[in-house]
């Protein structure tokens, strides 16, 4: 997390303990002796420690050498316990309160358990408290504000719950607060905007409700606010925008509203990361955003946000993630391009680019082919994009992912696509495509789905589709398709075929290989005749085959009954002849089959799955019989009528 990073940096210098005395009346009635008490006492309250990190500790040696105590050097007391990332399990002694000249507390990423007592109150030198990564829970204890020495407090990822004491906001010290991963309850104390030191407020993953206030947002010199994943609302303060301090600004998934400041209201200069994503703002994105130059990290995805994408946003040179699917935004008006993508030509660190599920309804200008040659993700699946694809988009070499499902796009699939050789994901379905299937996507050795449906693709799928050694998953479904090469079986990797409602014709092969790993095929209306291979019953992951409306003729093999994992079966509508065979009472897992509308004859099976079936699976074939639970007429040896049931 963010706040972590932050203050790792921010705290080389707490370990560089300048010692000097903060309780003078103390040092007098205390000794070396109560520190060498308190700290056996520590010792006696862990009950588990794997690394022998305490088989030092003994009397026999001075404790100031024992592992993870530093010492003053004078006076001989103990100023810090090291004792982060020890697999140490056990309670926290009330007794560490007696270690008066202690500064720095280091228990973090261990499994201390119950409760932090409100002796910690008696460390009145403690500058660094950090107890992140355990299991503590109960109140944070009010008398944490007497260590008005305090600089760094950290307990996120622990089961801290209650309030956020207001006396906390008294710390006349304070630069960092992390809390997060808590299950802290209620508001936050507007004092908090009383300590003009604070650098990072991490509050994250806790169940705070109410508004951010806005004694908070003015708080001179703060850095890093994160609020992710709580129930904050209402508007955002408009000081939090317009601060030269801030360097990352986490507040999404909340359900903050209202509109961002525009203009001049909007002032980060040293803004890096902005965070707003999965709330519920409204109204334009300021286009004075392309003032903070440096931001690297712009999510401000699934709020309400309207209007265009603002302009200058090649400003942003080191822009690495950009994210905005899930708002309203609509095109420049008067423009059918969106030029945004021309001016985002400028940010050479772009990795990912996601603008789905919005109300664009502009072309894609040739300039997308001079994004950023590191753009991994690109999106605008979900908009309404008309054009063709700009036959630039061969450029962008290192893209994983390209999304442009659900729009209006029509013309060919460019063959230069065939050019983006580490393309993993292609999603061009629910648009007006047509032509063929470019051989060129054969190209695509690193593919791994491939979704084309719902356009108006025609001819045949390539047959060096075989080459595409990684591919999982196939839906050209509801497309003008003509033909499956029998090559497309050889797909070793295939785990879903989606080929339904094309114009598929010809028979399968008889001597398609079967695959280990397909666990659904879906060939349903299409034109295919011929017998259903045999082979089928060697394809050993399969749960589900639809195989219905078309023209399949001959048995049902009887290899069928092999398909153990299957749970949907569905050959209705063909010309299947024969016998329902026996065998496929083993496919105990079945939850639907359906034979209807064939011409099939003879003894329904009886035991296993057939058992549950109604006559709606069996209707209008033959000579269907046998089946008493079914009501089917018992098979007579002179039976030929059509069995209507
Ligand atoms: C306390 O300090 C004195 C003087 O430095 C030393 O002789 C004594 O051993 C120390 N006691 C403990 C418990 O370390
Ligand atoms: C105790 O153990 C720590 C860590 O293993 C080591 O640094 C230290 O020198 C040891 N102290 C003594 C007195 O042996
Ligand atoms: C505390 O110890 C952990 C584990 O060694 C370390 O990662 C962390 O930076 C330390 N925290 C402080 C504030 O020194
Ligand atoms: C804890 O120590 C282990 C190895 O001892 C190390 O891999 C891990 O990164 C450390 N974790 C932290 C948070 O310092
Ligand atoms: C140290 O702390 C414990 C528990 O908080 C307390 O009972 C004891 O009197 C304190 N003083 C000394 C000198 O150990
Ligand atoms: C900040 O401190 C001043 C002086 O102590 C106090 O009057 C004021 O109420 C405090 N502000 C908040 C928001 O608590
Ligand atoms: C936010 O509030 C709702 C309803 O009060 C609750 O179901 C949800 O768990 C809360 N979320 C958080 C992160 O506290
Ligand atoms: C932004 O902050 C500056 C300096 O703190 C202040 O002068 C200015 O009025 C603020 N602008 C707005 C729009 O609040
Ligand atoms: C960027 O900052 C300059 C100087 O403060 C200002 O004139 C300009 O309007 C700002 N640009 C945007 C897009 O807000
Ligand atoms: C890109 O940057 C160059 C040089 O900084 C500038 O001349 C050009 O106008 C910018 N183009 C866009 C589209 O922002
Ligand atoms: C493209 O991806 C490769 C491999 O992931 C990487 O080494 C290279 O730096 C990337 N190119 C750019 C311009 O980011
Ligand atoms: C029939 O259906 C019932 C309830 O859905 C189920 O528990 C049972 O296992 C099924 N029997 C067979 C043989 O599939």
């Amino acid at each position: 997390m963010s706040v972590r990073r932050l203050y790792n940096a921010s705290l080389m210098g707490a370990l560089a303990l300048l010692v000097h005395l903060c309780m003078v009346d103390l040092a007098i009635c205390s000794s070396n002796f109560t520190d060498q008490l308190a700290l056996f006492n520590f010792k006696s309250s862990i009950k588990n420690d794997p690394n022998n990190v305490f088989s030092n500790w003994t009397k026999e040696t001075n404790f100031c050498g024992w592992a993870g105590v530093l010492c003053s050097r004078r006076r001989q007391r103990v100023t810090g316990l090291l004792l982060g990332n020890m697999s140490l399990k056990g309670t926290i002694s009330p007794h560490v309160g007696n270690l008066s000249f202690l500064q720095l507390l280091n228990l973090s990423y261990n499994s201390f358990y119950g409760h932090l007592t409100d002796e910690i109150g008696y460390l009145r030198c403690l500058k660094t408290l950090s107890l992140s990564g355990n299991m503590l829970e109960g109140n944070i204890p009010l008398g944490l504000h007497h260590c008005q020495r305090l600089e760094t407090i950290t307990f996120w990822g622990n089961k801290f719950s209650g309030r956020i004491p207001k006396e906390l906001s008294t710390l006349p010290s304070l630069s960092l607060i992390a809390l997060g991963q808590n299950e802290l309850i209620g508001t936050i104390p507007p004092s908090f905007g009383n300590i003009s030191s604070l650098e990072v407020f991490g509050l994250e993953e806790n169940h705070i409700y109410g508004n951010v206030p806005t004694e908070l947002a003015q708080l001179p010199n703060l850095k890093l606010i994160d609020l992710v994943f709580n129930n904050l609302t209402g508007p955002l303060p408009p000081a939090i925008f317009n601060k030269s301090s801030m360097v990352e600004i986490d507040l999404n998934y909340n359900a903050f509203s209202g509109n961002l400041p525009t203009n001049n209201g909007l002032f980060l200069p040293n803004l890096e990361i902005l965070l707003l994503d999965h709330d519920q703002l409204t109204g334009n994105i300021p286009s004075s955003l392309s003032n903070s130059s440096k931001l690297t990290l712009l999510i401000l995805a699934a709020n309400l946000f309207t209007g265009p994408v603002p302009k200058h946003l090649g400003d942003l040179k080191h822009l690495e993630i950009f994210h905005l699917p899930k708002n309203q935004l609509t095109n420049e008006p008067g423009s059918i391009e969106l030029s945004f993508l021309t001016d985002l030509s400028n940010c050479t660190s772009l990795v990912e680019l996601l603008m789905g599920q919005n109300k664009l309804s502009g072309t894609l200008p040739n300039s997308v082919g001079n994004l950023s040659n590191s753009l991994e993700m690109l999106s605008f699946s979900e908009n309404q994009l008309i054009g063709t694809i700009p036959k630039e988009i061969g450029s962008l070499r290192n893209l994983t992912v390209l999304s442009l499902a659900a729009n209006n796009l029509n013309g060919n699939i460019p063959s230069t696509l065939g050019e983006i050789k580490s393309l993993q994901r292609l999603y061009l379905g629910g648009n007006n495509f047509h032509g063929s299937i470019p051989i060129e996507i054969c190209l695509l050795s690193n593919l791994g789905d491939l979704y084309a449906e719902q356009n108006k693709l025609s001819g045949t799928i390539p047959s060096c589709i075989e080459n595409l050694r990684g591919l999982q998953v196939i839906k050209l479904h509801h497309n003008k398709l003509t033909f499956i090469p029998s090559s497309l079986w050889n797909l070793e990797t295939l785990r879903l075929l989606d080929l339904s409602f094309n114009s598929l014709g010809g028979s399968l092969d008889p001597n398609i290989r079967p695959s280990r790993v397909l666990e659904i095929v879906d060939l349903s209306w299409n034109q295919i005749s011929g017998s259903i291979p045999r082979v089928i019953g060697s394809f050993q992951s399969l749960t589900s085959l639809n195989l219905s409306r078309n023209l399949f003729s001959g048995p049902i093999p009887n290899t069928m009954g092999n398909l153990i994992t299957l749970d949907f079966l569905d050959l209705s509508h063909n010309n299947l002849s024969g016998q329902i065979p026996k065998s496929l009472e083993a496919l105990s897992h079945i939850q639907y089959m359906n034979f209807s509308c064939n011409k099939l004859a003879g003894e329904i099976p009886n035991e296993g799955p057939f058992m549950n079936l109604t006559s709606r699976s069996f209707m209008e074939n033959e000579a269907l019989c046998g089946n008493p639970i079914l009501k089917v007429p018992p098979c007579a040896s002179n039976s030929s009528k059509k069995s209507m049931i």
